[in-house]
């Protein structure tokens, strides 16, 4: 029996310990033996929560377990997630989350000691909530050199937009339903002036070329100056806005950015509304391919938490994991 340590009782945390639950059955069939969640570290306490008993305050007590063979990080921000990371990579436990800030900042050096441990770091959940896009990228789109990845990669922003074009609904009402929705960062300044999505862009980037690219050499503009009267514009000449995430290799010359963009209405990335996100790459091989789904949310986000934590029971003491290294982009 596999078992799971979730660092972090938030909306993602709870999504993945139902996922857990609710398709146990099936999870179990796929992997070939139950994955049983056996602690969960968060600061507070639950007492009317059914998980009450699972609920631990000290990591070490996680780290000092041989029995846990999977730590799911989903605290987000870099510390003590980073510690807790490096400290389970340490100690032989392989590691996955869908904190975008810790990959886009540290996902070199923790890729490069999941390689030296034969374990993994897996990060499907950092991007695209729960739209299968990193693993495609690895995986299936292998063969190509991707030459362009057009990204709606924030849903509280794609939210925000779709309720003032489609609804009226002035900024700030929209930002607050986005976060009643539980779609919004912790601090909405990351997601409406664009810092989620550069860190999404810079993950994105950092898988194809094979190195970390800085978020803070990525010129990013967020949504936050827009206006109803901008929306009314952009409507009346036939465009809708959306903030995107762009990511090109030009002659060997990497070029990211994240800005709000006026968008035809007959072009695919339109019509991705609401809290979706949409990722349209293009490769040599196989030209446009567009990923489409759920961005945020508990249940998408965990949706892509539990497969990665299936991938690193199915494969225990093999790296699965992309690589890339740490360093400048050309
Ligand atoms: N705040 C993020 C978003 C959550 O709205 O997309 C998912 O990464």
């Amino acid at each position: 029996m596999a078992k799971v340590a979730v660092l972090g009782f938030g909306v993602v945390g709870s999504g993945v310990v139902e996922v857990l639950e609710t398709n146990a059955q099936s999870i179990a069939q796929k992997v070939g033996e139950p994955v049983s969640l056996k602690y969960i570290l968060d600061l507070r306490d639950f007492p009317e929560s059914p998980y009450r008993d699972k609920i631990v305050h000290d990591f070490d007590i996680i780290l000092n377990d041989p029995e846990v063979d999977v730590v799911c990080e989903v605290i987000g921000g870099v510390e003590p997630a980073y510690t807790f990371t490096k400290k389970a990579l340490l100690a032989g436990k392989s590691v996955v989350t869908s904190n975008k800030e810790l990959v886009a900042k540290h996902g070199a050096e923790f890729l490069k000691l999941a390689k030296e441990k034969d374990l993994n770091y897996l990060f499907e959940a950092s991007v695209g909530g729960g739209i299968p896009i990193i693993h495609p990228l690895h995986q299936c789109l292998a063969g190509n050199e991707i030459q362009s990845v057009i990204g709606i990669l924030n849903g509280t922003t794609n939210y925000i937009l779709t309720q003032m074009f489609q609804n009226g609904v002035p900024f700030d009402q929209a930002l607050a339903e986005a976060q009643e929705r539980g779609y919004a960062e912790r601090n909405p300044s990351a997601d409406i002036d664009g810092i989620d999505a550069c860190r999404k862009i810079a993950i994105l980037g950092s898988l194809i070329y094979g190195r970390q690219l800085p978020t803070d050499e990525i010129p990013t503009e967020g949504i936050s100056k827009l206006t109803l009267d901008d929306v009314a514009a952009a409507e009346s000449a036939g465009y809708v806005i959306k903030l995107l995430g762009v990511y090109r290799k030009l002659h060997k010359q990497v070029y990211c950015r994240v800005s709000p963009c006026l968008i035809s209405k007959n072009h695919p990335l339109s019509h991705v509304d609401d809290v979706f996100n949409g990722i349209l790459v293009n490769g040599n091989a196989i030209d446009d391919v567009m990923f489409y789904g759920r961005g945020a949310g508990k249940l998408p986000t965990a949706s892509a938490v539990v497969a990665d934590i299936i991938d690193c029971v199915k494969h225990r003491n093999v790296n699965r994991s992309v690589i890339w290294e740490d360093g400048e982009a050309g």
